[in-house]
């Protein structure tokens, strides 16, 4: 296959519901620059990086793959919202972590901040048990929709509030497997 044919991938991929945000080559030469980043602060160290499922897992396999260090990887899974776009408010862990927090260099690895409940609690809870360090990477961000301010150390793109999928994001567990970012006309 001509790599080359992989620039109209988003107009293959289209869908009469979506307008496209981010198209795939963009979000693949931030995340390069991010792993570079995270490399560079962690020279010397072996962080664990943490999936927040289900979301994450399309940035997580990019990213870990765009950082050229030693490092582990671990999986969380939380509960923060229902079918639809609304947030529930509600954040519950459903998977914890199966390796060890204590002492460890932990990187949460999540696909959306949004009104930044989800990642308050999570910071929260693991600060309490013990990680040497946490530091959150997430791909996207939407300020406009704050409730609980949370610092983003690695952050790939400010976004318009705007219900989003694709690239792990999803609309009633859809459009997860798409690779870009697109808008979805009509959310409600
Ligand atoms: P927060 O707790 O409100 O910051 O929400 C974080 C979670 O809500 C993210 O990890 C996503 O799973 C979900 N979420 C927030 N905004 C969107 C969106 O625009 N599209 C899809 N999922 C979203
Ligand atoms: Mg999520």
């Amino acid at each position: 296959m001509d790599i080359t044919t992989n620039n109209r991938i988003e107009t293959e991929f289209n869908n009469r519901h979506l307008d496209v945000l981010i198209p795939a080559d963009v979000l693949q030469a931030r995340i390069r620059e991010l792993g570079a980043q995270i490399a560079r602060d962690y020279e010397g160290r072996t962080p664990v990086l943490v999936c927040v499922l289900k979301g994450a897992m399309v940035f997580m396999a990019d990213l870990i793959r765009a950082i050229d260090l030693h490092l582990n990887i671990d999986f969380i899974a939380v509960s923060s919202y229902g079918a639809g776009t609304r947030s529930t408010g509600e954040v519950k862990i459903v998977k914890d972590l199966d390796g060890p927090i204590e002492g460890h260099d932990l990187i949460f690895v999540e696909d959306i901040l949004d009104t930044g409940l989800t990642l308050s609690y999570l910071l929260e809870n693991f600060r309490a048990r013990g990680a040497a360090s946490i530091r959150i990477a997430a791909l996207l961000n939407k300020p406009e929709r704050r409730k609980i301010e949370v610092h983003l150390d690695y952050k790939g793109f400010d976004i318009p509030d705007k219900f989003v999928v694709g690239y792990g994001l999803d609309f009633d567990e859809r459009y997860r497997n798409l690779p870009y970012i697109g808008v979805v006309r009509n959310a409600e």
